[in-house]
């Protein structure tokens, strides 16, 4: 027979623990940060022609940017069939003419298309430009890869990668024409139920990977995130960066010549970390974050107290870090900040489900 007091003892312990977690997860989500006040790095204008998110961009050095749109995960203020999958170009050079959309090589299943994180490789020697694509298939991930046909405009479909190791995608790096980092944010993602994504979400658990495919299989590289998100590399090709979203930092790996990982560095951010674009001649990093995590679709979205958002530069990410808050807003100008691609002078602010910024950056 336990005695009495120590079933208290036990009670109390465990309730303490509880009560520390939703300390934890309350900090984590935010919510201590529900007060945003704005600031722009210069005029900043609504790009026409998107509604639906421009999850993520990546900009080649000529100034020509890619732009995933219409993801849409369970939770997602607009319909299912309200939105369509698209992928968009946008030449920095020509900022009058907005975005293109690009028209698909006609055999490829255009419904079922759900763009998520997005990365493009030019050859070095022919010039050929591929686009990967993480798609939310039906109870599925997959990456889809593309030629782009730039006379035509066209995404010429090559080939569907699937693999045991790819199941929540969140955004990956191209490293040739199928190989590749990919980072998956949770270990229940299509192939498991939305109880036990929501559990292993709030619950924080570190079972979010970096897998690395090398054009027949991926293997683990990275282990033991809190929903790894935006994954990219710096121009020398020596380091890895992967946002880690609710520890809130920018993990630093040191890569090596089998493409296996090894972590060097961990920055704290103090919001949740989404994609990250690399400034191909400086090296710098240009950060979407959520200030408040808990107000997007991810936890809970409400239209009338939409989640805001941030955008961070990091020089000098490995040797001295120097970090430079470039734009922040509270949700009416721009909800959910994704990813920020720089070029030139000028700052393309991308979203989840909302819309695309374009600014001129004359602070820096
Ligand atoms: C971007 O715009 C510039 C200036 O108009 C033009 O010369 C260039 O060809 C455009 N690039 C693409 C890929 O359309
Ligand atoms: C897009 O591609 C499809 C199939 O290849 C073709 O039928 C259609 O005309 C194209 N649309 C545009 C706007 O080029
Ligand atoms: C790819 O990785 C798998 C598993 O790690 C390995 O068996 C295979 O040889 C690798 N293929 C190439 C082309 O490196
Ligand atoms: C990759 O290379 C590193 C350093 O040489 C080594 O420690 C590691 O075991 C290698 N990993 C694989 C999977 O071959
Ligand atoms: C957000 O900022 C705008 C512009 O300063 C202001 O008009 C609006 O009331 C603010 N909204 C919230 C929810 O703070």
């Amino acid at each position: 027979m336990v005695p009495v007091y120590m079933r208290w003892i036990v009670i109390v312990f465990l309730a303490w623990g509880v009560l520390q977690h939703l300390i934890k997860l309350w900090f984590t989500l935010g919510y201590h940060k529900a007060v945003l006040y704005n600031h722009q790095p210069g005029p900043c204008r609504v790009v026409p022609g998107v509604e639906h998110g421009a999850e993520d961009i990546t900009t080649l050095p000529n100034g020509l940017a890619f732009i995933s749109s219409g993801l849409w995960l369970p939770g997602f203020p607009h319909g299912r069939s309200e939105v369509r999958g698209r992928i968009l170009t946008f030449n920095y050079s020509d900022p009058e003419s907005g975005v293109k959309e690009l028209n698909f090589s006609e055999e490829f299943d255009r419904e079922n298309f759900n763009p998520h994180g997005l990365s493009v490789w030019t050859d070095p020697l022919s010039g050929r430009i591929s686009v990967l694509v993480i798609s939310h298939q039906r109870r599925k991930d997959q990456v889809e890869v593309f030629t782009y046909d730039v006379a035509t405009e066209t995404l010429e479909h090559q080939e569907t990668i699937r693999d045991e190791l790819i199941y929540s995608g969140n955004d990956l790096l191209a490293l040739g024409p199928d190989s590749f980092y990919l980072t998956n944010d949770v270990s229940h993602g299509a192939r498991g139920s939305t109880l036990a994504r929501k559990l292993e979400t709030y619950l924080l658990l570190p079972f979010g990977n970096v897998v690395f495919y090398n054009g027949t299989q991926a293997r683990p590289v990275a282990e033991g995130l809190v929903f790894p998100n935006g994954v990219n590399m710096s121009p020398d090709r020596r380091y890895l960066y992967v946002g880690a979203g609710f520890t809130e930092e920018l993990r630093i790996f040191r890569r090596f010549a089998n493409n296996s990982l090894e972590q060097i560095e961990s920055l704290p951010l103090h919001s949740f970390v989404d994609n990250i674009e690399v400034d191909p001649q400086t090296g710098d990093l240009y950060i979407g974050l959520h200030p408040v995590i808990g107000k997007t679709p991810l936890i809970h979205y409400d239209p009338w107290d939409p989640p805001g958002a941030q955008v961070l530069r990091i020089k000098n990410a490995v040797r001295g870090p120097d970090i430079t808050e470039l734009f922040v807003n509270n949700g009416t100008k721009l909800q959910g900040s994704s990813v920020a691609s720089f070029h030139k002078g000028a700052l393309l602010i991308g979203s989840v489900f909302d819309r695309l910024l374009y600014c001129q950056v004359r602070t820096l």
